[in-house]
């Protein structure tokens, strides 16, 4: 009789944890959402639009035509106003994106962001 009272509990939790799963959606990223910016969230999806994960790596992942990024905000020797001159003009191999002054905005909060988390890789 235990056996079956287990398996029923077993079953039950099975179903409760599967629709769980199944009706909270994947809208939002492993991670949870960025925390309450939009333009943050803007800034990714340019960054994903655009495909600058082709030529700059995050982390250490993407391309490697161009510079690693993770840190490019809080860097001494680039820093927000040099990563801006290089989004609203390219560079000799870095494509100019015809980018509005929001679109700008929105990418630098994102490398902003993304280098708040990455404290441990930050060289000192
Ligand atoms: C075709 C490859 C390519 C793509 C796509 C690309 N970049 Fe670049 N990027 C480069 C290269 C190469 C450089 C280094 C300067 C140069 O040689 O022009 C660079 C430089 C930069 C810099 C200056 C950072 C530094 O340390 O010099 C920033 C910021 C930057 N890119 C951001 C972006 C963003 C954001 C995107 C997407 C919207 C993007 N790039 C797409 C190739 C690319």
């Amino acid at each position: 009789m235990t056996k079956i009272y287990i398996f029923s509990a077993l079953l039950i939790s099975y179903f409760a944890y599967s629709l769980a799963v199944y009706t909270r959606g994947t809208d939002e990223t492993a991670s949870g959402p960025l925390p309450g910016k939009t333009e943050v969230t803007l800034g990714k999806r340019l960054y994903q639009e655009k495909n600058c994960s082709s030529c700059h790596q995050l982390y250490g992942l993407g391309g490697y035509l161009g510079p690693e990024l993770t840190t490019a905000f809080s860097d001494p020797n680039r820093g927000e106003l040099y990563l801006r001159a290089f989004l609203q003009n390219g560079g000799p191999r870095m494509p100019k994106f015809d980018f509005t002054e929001k679109e700008i905005n929105s990418i630098i909060s994102y490398l902003e962001y993304i280098d708040h988390s990455a404290i441990s890789y930050r060289k000192k």
